[in-house]
């Protein structure tokens, strides 16, 4: 497989494949990769020509305090299953210092979420998503795609991210991939690695809180608080979990709302601690329409 560590090269190589008529989808990671990553990339592979698969730890999306510098790397691994699973798939690796040449420190322009970056995960990491958003349209420059494919597991990145793509006009296709989850429902993560036995074990509370709030919502229930209420119920039941947020927004806006209109799209979403590990999953959903809403005639 071919890997890639320079930006000028991936900007030639990608050059020369779309001045040959071949579109091209990339796959941002952080590597550790897993089968959420898998599905994303069977998804490159599938929707162009040709694939490539970024693996970057990226500095900035990291607060002080965070887990940048335990964060997983096992690059041989990584190119391994990437191999396997889509052989002609470009790997691109740069060093931080291809991607940040004067440094993460210094007083460089960077994208702005705006208020999409202040809710949710973003009310509690400030600046993580002007990282993220900074790195991938970098990446994007980098590596010219046609079509960039992201995990709806990270629901507000893949929000902000197809705004990116959007509202500065990138031409980019931003594709979303469900989540790809275990057996009982956790959600595949790089960060699962970090739980204990029994804290892996508890974990289970976390989709399962999302799933309630995703079947009362289709059975009709409109209150935000009894949602929240909902969530937050079934994750006092697991042991050492601390919620940093159980939330019910629009869709699109991420904002909150007392009550949840017929047939508005929502994201159901939970943040929650176990140990010092940080794990978020999310459900996009949408209320049933007015007449399914309303209570049956007798
Ligand atoms: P990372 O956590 O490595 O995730 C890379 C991509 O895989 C993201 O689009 C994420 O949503 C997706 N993904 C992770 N777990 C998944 C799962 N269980 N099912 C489906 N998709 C899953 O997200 C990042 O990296 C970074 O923020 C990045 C976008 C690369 C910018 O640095």
């Amino acid at each position: 497989m071919k890997i890639i560590t320079s930006v000028r090269k991936m900007q030639a190589w990608a050059s020369k494949r779309r001045a040959a008529g071949r579109r091209i989808a990339l796959v941002p990671t952080m590597g550790a990769l897993h089968a959420g990553h898998e599905a994303l990339v069977r998804a490159a592979t599938s929707s162009a020509d040709d694939a490539v698969v970024s693996i970057f730890v990226n500095p900035t999306q990291f607060g002080p305090g965070e887990d940048f510098d335990i964060y997983p790397r096992p690059f041989e691994k990584d190119v391994k299953l990437l191999g396997a699973w889509s052989p002609d798939a470009v790997a691109f690796a740069p060093e931080a210092g291809e991607m940040y040449p004067e440094g993460v420190q210094a007083d460089r322009l960077s994208v702005s979420a705006g208020a999409l970056g202040r809710r949710l995960c973003g009310a509690f990491r400030p600046g993580h998503f002007d990282g993220v958003a900074t790195v991938v349209l970098k990446l994007f420059h980098a590596c010219r795609p046609d079509v960039a494919v992201f995990g709806l597991k990270d629901a507000q990145q893949f929000v902000i991210l197809r705004r990116l793509a959007q509202d500065m006009l990138l031409g980019i296709r931003v594709m979303g991939v469900p989540t790809v989850r275990e057996a009982d429902g956790l959600a595949f993560s790089s960060r699962n690695a970090y739980l204990s036995p029994a804290e892996r074990k508890a974990a289970v509370a976390v989709p399962q809180a999302v799933r309630a709030a995703q079947e009362a919502i289709g059975r009709g229930e409109q209150r935000r608080a009894a949602l929240v209420e909902a969530m937050r119920s079934i994750l006092r039941r697991a042991a050492d979990a601390r919620v940093e947020y159980a939330e019910v927004v629009d869709a699109d806006t991420l904002q909150p709302m007392e009550a949840i209109a017929p047939g508005q799209r929502v994201l159901a979403a939970v943040a929650a601690y176990f140990g010092n590990t940080r794990l978020i999953d999310s459900v996009f959903t949408q209320a049933p329409a007015a007449d399914s809403a309303s209570p049956r005639k007798p």
